[in-house]
């Protein structure tokens, strides 16, 4: 198989989805972000406070084309992965592209718990999120497929993203 690989913007459930479908289809999980800190061995907080965003982004693109030339793999990929078009290039090549989407309010919802974020640790995170939404829409519109998760639960995502799948 090749890989399936999870986008969208922060809050859209990608871990949580990623590791539900490789649970189910019996698939290795990997979240891109995550591997970042444990190879750097330091938080994305951190990374962009002492390195800034560039620096996080080309450490996001060289995880990512080291991670595609595996097989089989559920890729859970940061929300800002799409911004590179090279990056949507690597993993058309390698695997299908899914984008989880959802409101601007539920983003805040699943958001607001959390301060992992550095791009929506700001004084007013809604007008960031919307912000940000309308300024990516076009990227994530470039995904394969788009699965709206808001007012869906984690395996109900699953779900609708086992049935797309190919054989
Ligand atoms: C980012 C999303 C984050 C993480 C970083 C930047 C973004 O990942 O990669 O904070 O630009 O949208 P999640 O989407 O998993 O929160």
């Amino acid at each position: 198989m090749s890989n399936i690989y999870l986008v969208g913007f922060m809050g859209t459930g990608k871990t949580s989805v990623g590791r539900e479908l490789a649970r189910r289809t019996k698939n290795k999980f990997i979240d891109l972000d995550d591997l970042i800190e444990s190879r750097e061995k330091r938080s994305i907080p951190d990374i962009f406070a002492k390195d800034g965003e560039p620096h996080f982004r080309k450490l996001e693109k060289e995880t990512l084309l080291e991670v595609s030339k595996d097989k089989g793999l559920i890729v859970a990929c940061g929300g800002g992965i799409v911004l590179d078009r090279q990056n949507i290039e690597t993993m058309k090549k390698t695997g299908k592209v899914i984008c989880l989407s959802a409101s601007a309010q539920v983003i805040l919802e699943r958001t607001s718990r959390s301060t992992h974020r550095p791009l929506l640790n700001v004084a007013s995170p809604k007008e960031k999120i919307e912000t940000l939404l309308k300024a990516r829409a076009s990227c994530y519109a470039l995904a394969d497929e788009t699965i709206d998760t808001s007012g869906f639960s984690v395996k109900q995502v699953a779900d609708s993203i086992i049935k797309i799948l190919p054989d």
